[in-house]
């Protein structure tokens, strides 16, 4: 499918999605969330896709936050809307079946710290800059920032920062575990390939079921999760992947895995 805020390309088994509004910093307008919610529907569908890498088109932004100039405007309930425009299309990229590293090559604020977090892992540039300046513009944070955050770096650290609005660079995102990594821009997205290759490599249905265990499970209580984990756990076993793995680790060869 054509998209006009989005470009999607596929290197193999890795999905390259790249947010296309550089004029705007890549700002997420209503239309750029309805394509980002039409492309997950498409890449979960899509059993030759095994891992997604997330960036931002341009040198200076992965996505600057929701489309200032659009929201300026909405009343009370059009904004209702536009948070569960983002809010479900977000939700739909944390539980996509794929796991998806954000390669955050710029500003990450608002709306786009935002998205960056509902991605399963975050790699940044030395030059990316964080941050939930909500507060700044007379508004709170609403693509799900406010329940992210605290669960990625704690309370304390999050409170700090939607309540202050400060932009943080990526040494600080990465002292607070808010990245996973940070490497030069020139190197951002050959690393995020690394990455999700090694993924690609491994049992899919194990990582897919990884995936699940970690977002559904983060979201309920300790007994209800390691239910769900045992779960999972007991239907790789119902895998020709999970034969070949074991079988290969004792006869001391490498896998084949098929995603069956
Ligand atoms: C719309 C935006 C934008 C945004 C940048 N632009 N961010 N347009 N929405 N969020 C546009 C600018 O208007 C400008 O357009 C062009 O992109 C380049 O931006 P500049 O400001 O000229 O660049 P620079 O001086 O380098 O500053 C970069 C910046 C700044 C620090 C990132 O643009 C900035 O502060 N942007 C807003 C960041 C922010 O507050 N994000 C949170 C939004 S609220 P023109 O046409 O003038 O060239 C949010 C809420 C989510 O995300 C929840 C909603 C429910």
């Amino acid at each position: 499918m054509e998209y006009k805020n989005l470009i999607l390309e596929q290197n193999g088994a890795i999905a390259v999605l790249t947010i296309n509004r550089p004029k705007a910093l890549n700002a997420l307008n209503a239309d750029t969330l309805t394509e980002l919610s039409t492309v997950f529907d498409e890449l979960g569908r899509d059993s030759s896709v095994k891992a997604v890498i997330l960036t931002g088109s341009g040198e200076k932004a992965f996505v600057a936050g929701a489309d200032i100039a659009q929201m300026k405007e909405l009343n009370g309930l059009e904004a209702r809307r536009f948070a569960q425009l983002g809010q479900s299309t977000f939700r739909k990229l944390e539980l996509l079946s794929q796991p998806v590293i954000a390669a955050i090559n710029g500003f990450a604020l608002g709306g786009g710290c935002e998205l960056a977090m509902s991605c399963d892992i975050r790699l940044a540039s030395e030059t990316a800059k964080f941050g939930q300046p909500e507060v700044t513009l007379g508004l709170t944070a609403g693509f799900g920032g406010t329940q992210r955050l605290p669960r990625i770096v704690g309370t304390g650290v999050a409170s700090e920062l939607l309540f202050t609005g400060d932009i943080i660079d990526a040494q600080e995102a990465y002292r607070i575990g808010l990245v996973n990594h940070v490497y030069p821009s020139d190197k951002l997205l050959e690393e995020a390939l690394k990455l999700a290759n090694r993924i690609a490599g491994r049992a899919p249905v194990g990582v897919q079921l990884s995936k699940s265990a970690i977002q559904r499970g983060i979201n309920m209580d300790l007994d209800s999760a390691q239910d769900y984990e045992a779960a999972v756990f007991a239907l790789t076993f119902s895998t020709r992947d999970q034969k070949e793995g074991c079988s290969a680790f004792l006869e001391r060869r490498k896998p084949v895995f098929e995603g069956l």
